[in-house]
């Protein structure tokens, strides 16, 4: 069984795909919709732990083992807390997914595409979001936004890494029309609420 909906919510770091993603579950509560929101990677107590581990990383890790550890974190949340949560018929909006493996670990870092789809198919099988929201914005905007807050591992790489993290989405995004709407985070915070609402009235109606 398998009645809610499935929400990702991707992006450029210093996009602000975490505020739109507070305002997109607030909204929805507000329409008296069941919320289960969550994260990746994370999501329950051990893949918590692996977040730690890889976004607190002090030393490289290998992008192949970044791969098998953010699907190792992947396979615990989706059989403990989204698939549940689906099956109840909530609606689960959940920052960031899959398309961010294709985007930072294939874009970013170089891994081959082959490999990600192959632990696609193994964790995921048929399973993907129902809707991803890609918040996009070119890189030099986002990285003045973020300017000197505290930074992530993957926040820290140099300008290129971000570039082929972007098109890496936006590659997707063209791939998957239906499912993957990007989002012009160039606009004001409230024109961008009002696209999220549109996308979000569409898909839950
Ligand atoms: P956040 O800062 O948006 O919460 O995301 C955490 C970081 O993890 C972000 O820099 C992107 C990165 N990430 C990957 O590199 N691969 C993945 O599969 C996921 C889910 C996140």
């Amino acid at each position: 069984m398998n009645t809610g909906l499935f929400i990702t919510f991707e992006g450029i770091d210093g996009a602000g795909k975490s505020t739109q993603l507070d305002y997109a579950v607030n909204y929805l509560r507000s329409q008296k919709k069941e919320v289960v929101q969550t994260r990746e990677p994370g999501g329950t107590i051990f893949s918590e732990k692996l977040r730690s581990m890889i976004l607190e990383a002090k030393t490289p890790l290998d992008s192949d083992t970044e791969v098998l550890l953010m699907f190792a974190a992947r396979k615990e949340h989706i059989t403990r807390v989204i698939q549940p949560a689906l099956n109840s018929g909530s609606i689960v909006v959940c920052d960031r997914f899959t398309d961010a493996t294709f985007a930072y670990q294939g874009g970013g870092s170089r891994v081959p595409p082959s490999r990600i789809e192959t632990l696609e198919a193994w964790v995921q099988g048929n399973f993907q979001p129902h809707l991803t929201l890609f918040f996009d914005l070119p890189i030099e905007i986002a990285q003045r936004r973020m300017g000197q807050r505290k930074k992530d591992r993957f926040e820290s790489e140099a300008m290129d890494f971000h570039e082929r993290v972007r098109h890496a989405y936006l590659d997707r995004a063209h791939k998957h029309p239906d499912r993957i709407k990007v989002i012009d985070s160039s606009r004001t915070k409230s024109q961008i609420r009002e696209m999220v609402q549109v996308e979000l009235d569409r898909i839950c109606n």
